[in-house]
């Protein structure tokens, strides 16, 4: 690997992913040759939002994840959906079962099985109460809530339908120092898709934080200038994660030579302006921004379906996206931070011990992969990416 000529070898073929810089892919200011590194290594990430799926769709990501990430938050937006702790410890040991599963089947490496950590949360409904609250607290099984307008997005059916509902429970959770994991964007169909996160600063953002304001929250998956300047400005324990979509494409990504389901995710990608003032927050340093994948799987033939389902494959190759982001910003020294200590920090856990090594290395991101009887399609399938993850029993450097 350490091949003299791995820098000349480092500009991508036509296509690859580099290729932002095609017709409504982003404009991508890449550093000089010369000016990165070629290898890179930082102490394992971790992913603040997942989602994992259940049954044959968990055993078919759970590997990628479990490869790339030392601890992930798992998302409870399951059909019926995580609200009790009972159904939290549950849907760890399957968790637990699909990860052996995987470790015996040799697709994942034995110390990749052994350290990776589920951390779980609750689906906040209207109904969830003060005690269930306490329980998952008391029990070390839950590290956080989620809060799904109800129907803002995938099985969110469940979901909040009137914040005043939940005050009890909120009320508990500021006490307990549990975080609320919150989906901003409002459901209100008045209010175009496009403006929905904005929207949900005015209209629930800002309520709660003066209602609940040592409510610990997470604004997740942030997707607008709004939002980060929201984070930014906020006194009090209040964050954001990033995923690699909302930092690397515009909107245009998703209309370009056609309409692109596997670009679609919720909140949707919005204008180029916005996706500046992400990648210049997720590079600043501020501890408040941490990565979040939001690697949402959904088989490929409901993504590419009359009514396609919203969210972005990325587990087996996110590290590498943001590697990507990070090095167009020339602060591929700020990524480490970013992705293994911030989250840590904000949810009062230890940093990861374990290191891992980014190598410049050109591969491609596979069009396909299996998902169970079905197959998904990894969010920019085919392209070439320029970094790749290397971790101790798995694809060791040649
Ligand atoms: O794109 C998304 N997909 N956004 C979400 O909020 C949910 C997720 C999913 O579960 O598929
Ligand atoms: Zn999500």
């Amino acid at each position: 690997m350490n091949d003299p000529h791995a820098r000349s070898r480092s500009l991508p073929p036509e296509g690859a992913l580099s290729g932002f810089g095609r017709p409504g892919a982003t404009e991508m200011n890449e550093s000089a040759p010369g000016e990165s590194p070629t290898r890179l290594s930082i102490t394992l990430p971790d992913d603040w939002h997942l989602h994992l799926r259940d049954g044959e769709a968990l055993r078919a990501v759970v590997a990628a994840s479990a490869t790339a990430f030392g601890r992930a938050i798992v998302m409870p937006n399951l059909r019926p959906p995580v609200v009790t702790v009972a159904q939290a410890l549950a849907y760890r040991t399957r968790i637990e079962a699909a990860l052996a599963d995987a470790l015996s089947q040799g697709e994942l490496a034995a110390e990749a099985a052994a350290s990776f950590r589920p951390l779980m949360t609750l689906y906040l409904t209207d109904r969830t109460s003060p005690e269930e609250i306490r329980h998952g607290v008391e029990s070390g099984a839950v590290s956080a809530v989620k809060l799904y307008p109800a129907g803002a997005t995938t099985n969110s059916d469940a979901g909040v339908t009137d914040m005043r509902r939940v005050a009890p429970a909120l009320a508990a959770m500021e006490r307990h120092g549990l975080p609320l994991l919150v989906h901003g964007e409002v459901a209100d169909p008045a209010v175009d898709v496009f403006d929905r996160e904005r929207v949900f600063i005015e209209r629930v953002m800002t309520p709660l934080r003066r209602d609940f304001p040592a409510l610990r929250v997470v604004f997740e998956h942030v997707t607008t200038a709004e939002a980060v300047q929201y984070v930014r400005d906020v006194d009090g324990p209040v964050a954001a994660t990033m995923t690699p979509q909302h930092l690397l494409y515009n909107r245009n990504a998703i209309f370009t030579g056609g309409l692109r389901p596997h670009w679609y995710c919720l909140p949707v990608l919005k204008r180029e302006r916005h996706r500046l003032a992400l990648v210049e927050a997720a590079t600043s340093g501020d501890p408040r921004f941490f990565l979040g994948t939001d690697s949402a799987p959904h088989a490929a033939r409901l993504k590419e379906h009359a009514a396609a389902c919203a969210g972005c494959y990325t587990a087996p190759h996110a590290i590498e996206l943001y590697a990507t982001v990070f090095e167009m910003q020339g602060r591929l020294d700020r990524l480490e931070a970013f992705a293994s200590f911030h989250g840590a920090d904000f949810y009062g856990l230890p940093r990861n011990q374990e290191r891992v090594e980014l190598v410049r290395e050109n591969w491609t991101v596979p069009e396909s992969l299996p998902f169970g009887a079905d197959s998904i399609v990894p969010l920019a399938g085919g392209e070439v990416l320029r970094w790749r993850l290397y971790r101790t029993g798995r694809r060791q450097p040649e």
